[in-house]
Formats: C-alpha cells, structure tokens, sequence
C-alpha cells in the first residue's frame, strides 16, 4: 500500500465510523416489529408496477431470479415491501446495511411476516467490491448516500454492481426545503460543542427546538417534515447528524452522470408536479420564454419556487429509455393508487354527455398519495369508452382501440387515437396514479 492510499483508507474508516456509531444507538426510521401485524408500509417508487413501468418499459415481471439489493435497508422498510410483493417467485432481495441493530430490526419484522426470500448483510456500501455479492438487476437506496464522506463513490459502487439492464431507485435531500434543517444542524454544533455523549446531544437537541420562536427557519418550514414523530431517532437524524449534504436539481443531474448512469425520472409524483412551470407561472408571455430554456433549467427554478421540496426521489439507469411508452400498443393502462378510477371517470362522463368537445378539471382525493390530484382531461367523442374498457385493467391499447371503432361505429386514424390518448392519459402517469404494463405480464398486486 502506498503512503496516500494508507492516509485515505485511515480517514475513510474513520468516516464510517462516526456515522455507523449513530444508526447503532438510533436505528431509522423507528419501527415497532410488532406493527407488521397490523400494516404493510407501501414506499412510493418502490412498487413493481411502478419499477416495471418506469425503468423496464413495462416488460418486466420480476421473476426469473430477479435480484433487488436495498443498500443502507436501515430497519427494513424498503426490504419488507419487496420481500411482501415478491413472496411467492424466485427472486431474491438483499439487505445491506453497516447498522446491526437496524438490522436486527429489520429481521423481526420479517420473522413476523414470516419472509424467508431476503439475504442479510451487515456491512457497507464501500465495503461492496470485497463482499461477492454478484449483480442486481434493481438497487434501492433511500436516504443513504448524501451520509457517505464522498456519495460519488458510493454512487459509482452501486452502478457497478449493477447488470446491464440494471437501475436504481434513489433519494437525496434537496438543498432549499431543506434550509431549516440546516440551520438548525448548524445550531446544533454549537450548542453541543462541550456535549460528552448522544444522550446529552439529543437532550439539548430538545430543548433548543422547544424554546425556537415562530421567526426562525424551521418552525417557518416545521409542517415539511414529520421526523420529529420518531422521538429521539428523529432528532438524531435530523438535526445532529454527523454526514449530511444536499443537492440542488442541478448537483443532482451532475451526481448522476458524474457516474454515468441516465436520468429517468422523479419518483414521486410531487416531484414531477411540483417542477413544472405551467403549475406556478401564470404569465403566458413569461412561461414561453421560460419554457424554452433546458428542462434542468426550468426545474431548478420549480424547486426554488415551491419551496417545499425536502428530497429528491428518483430513477436512474444504465440504460437509457426505460419508460413504457404509449406508443406501444401492447402496453395495458392501468390505475394504481386509487380504486376504481377509470369506472368513476367513466360513470361520470357517461353521465354528463354535454362534456364532449371541451375539457374537465377533475380533482380527486387519493387513499395513498397525500396530495388532492388535479387533471385536466380533454373530452372528445371517444373519450368515455376509453375510460370504460380500461376498467377491467386487462386490455392493451390495440385491444381498447378496437373496442372504440366498434363502440362508435367509425374507423379513426391510430395516430389520431394515440395523440389523443397520450394528451388523456399523460397527465395521470405523471400524476402517480397511471401505470403501463407489457400485455405478457400480469397485473402486479396492488398497494
Ligand atoms: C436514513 S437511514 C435510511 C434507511 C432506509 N434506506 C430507509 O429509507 O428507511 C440511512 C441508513 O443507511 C445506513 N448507512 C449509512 N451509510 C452506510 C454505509 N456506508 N454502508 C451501509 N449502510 C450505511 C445507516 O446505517 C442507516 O440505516
């Protein structure tokens, strides 16, 4: 070993220490075991249908010894639901993660599900090359790689763990809803200069937060984030974190081709609703000129006008297009998080015929995301019977044109239909409540 190479292993083990320390006294997030009984966490981005239609162009079933790594699993969330959704085929779901006690956790909870397709391992992330772990077809990371001393090597790890077809679900802080959470770490470090264990940390971490006036950073954001719930795990990782960073929309871009993997999407719907101009700026003249600046451009103006976007989930690939595309007309459309839609949509529209030739703002309150969803629909004279043969989620878009023609007796032109139903269905897909998957692969269970 070469004198430089010996100084940067030192330094990084030393790192490592500081934070694995942390998450062996406060394993994140809090998990009760024994809540397994009562509920399954559903973990936006992370259910199949989703991966399948956004990284697999929806021609994925996960079968065939499909292997998924969680890396930094914490107390098993993210493990849990692939191992739930995955019980009864042959692929296989790794946990990784440098905390035992998380991991400990982590495995109650599956005992108590009565998992047995996951593989444990208490180890790090940088520590990968050495463990012959082999590849993975999907890599989920949240929350982890903005604690590592340098997350474009962590990053750079996890890419070359995948396969060729190989992508990842990803989430980093995002740098200005999360300003008062910065502050506040800052305050924190000082206030605990003289502070001789976590326990005394922890404990004027609380009584700082419990005198705060409304003027200050925090509290002005306070309803962005729920950490604090977990008590003093919260506290822990919110405010006296020892590794912590944030990316702008830009650093994030840079991040991911920094490791040479494509961009795919946001994963969560906020995201992608909230970094649309159209959705803020009013002045059409000003929006046109806007919106022909670079879509990362335009983005990190959304983030800095919402103001509330706390972290950055997303989907990143070796490969470069993975969304099932609408112009396959294979693919079967479905909705996911709210049952029932395309019957209410069809119900409503059969029921007020007067709708034909102008458009509808809809608004609907989802049981799984947390926002009210607002979608423009355009309605033309086909529009119901779109809606009404999606209803039984089974049928591909060939299979939905051809019961339109018979529906309304007249042959229309498939690229006719297909910009139609792009401009229908687009919206919803961004909105998180659309999916498409490939007619071969069977409808994925629910949330
Ligand atoms: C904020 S928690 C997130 C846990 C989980 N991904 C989730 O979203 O619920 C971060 C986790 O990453 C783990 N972690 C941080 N750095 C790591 C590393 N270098 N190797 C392995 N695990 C790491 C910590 O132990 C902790 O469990």
């Amino acid at each position: 070993m070469t004198k430089k190479n010996r100084k940067e292993t030192k330094k990084f083990v030393k790192d490592i220490k500081a934070v694995q320390d942390q998450y062996l006294d406060y394993p994140y997030p809090l998990r009760d075991p024994e809540d397994e009984k009562k509920r399954l966490i559903w973990i936006s981005g992370s259910y199949l249908g989703e991966l399948n239609h956004w990284l697999y162009s929806g021609k994925e079933s996960f079968r065939d010894g499909f292997r998924i790594l969680v890396a930094g699993a914490g107390t098993g969330d993210a493990v849990i639901y692939f191992a739930e959704q995955l019980k009864d085929t042959n692929a296989q779901i790794v946990y990784l993660d440098f905390s035992k006690t998380s991991m400990d956790i982590a495995k109650e909870r599956a005992k108590i599900r009565g998992l047995k397709n996951i593989k444990w391992v208490n180890d790090s992330i940088l520590n990968i090359p050495n463990l012959k772990l082999g590849l993975f077809d999907h890599i989920n990371c949240i929350g982890v790689l903005h604690h590592l001393e340098d997350p474009d090597l962590g990053l750079k790890i996890l890419k070359d763990s995948l396969t060729e077809k190989g992508c990842m679900s990803l989430m980093v802080y995002a740098t200005y809803g999360s300003t008062g959470v910065y502050h506040m770490q800052t305050l924190m470090q000082m206030v605990n200069k003289n502070a001789t264990s976590r326990a005394e940390e922890v404990k004027n971490g609380w009584a700082i937060i419990n005198c705060l006036p409304s003027s200050n950073w925090y509290v002005r954001g306070k309803d962005l984030m729920n950490d604090l719930t977990m008590g003093d795990v919260g506290m822990y990782d919110l405010f006296l974190h020892k590794q912590d960073r944030s990316y702008t929309i830009p650093e994030l871009y840079d991040f991911v081709a920094k490791a040479g993997l494509h961009f795919i999407d946001f994963s969560h719907y906020q995201s992608r609703v909230f970094l649309r101009l159209e959705n803020y700026i009013t002045d059409q003249a000003l929006l046109t000129e806007l919106k022909k600046r670079d879509l990362v451009e335009q983005q990190a103006m959304c983030e800095i006008i919402s103001g509330k976007i706390i972290n950055h989930s997303f989907f990143v690939s070796k490969q470069k297009d993975t969304i099932a595309s609408f112009d396959d007309l294979d693919n079967v459309p479905y909705f996911y998080t709210i049952n029932g839609l395309a019957k209410q949509i069809y119900d409503y529209l059969e029921a007020n015929s007067n709708l034909v030739g102008g458009s509808i703002n809809y608004s609907w309150k989802s049981p799984v995301i947390c926002d009210n969803l607002n979608v423009s629909l355009p309605v033309v004279n086909f529009t119901k019977y779109l809606f009404k043969y999606m209803i039984s989620e089974t049928l591909s878009f060939r299979e939905i044109f051809n019961a339109i023609i018979a529906e309304i007796g007249e042959k229309i032109d498939d690229k006719l239909l297909i910009q139609n139903i792009k401009n229908t269905l687009m919206p919803f897909e961004k909105a998180g409540v659309l999916l498409l998957r490939h007619k071969n692969v069977d409808l994925f269970k629910k949330p």
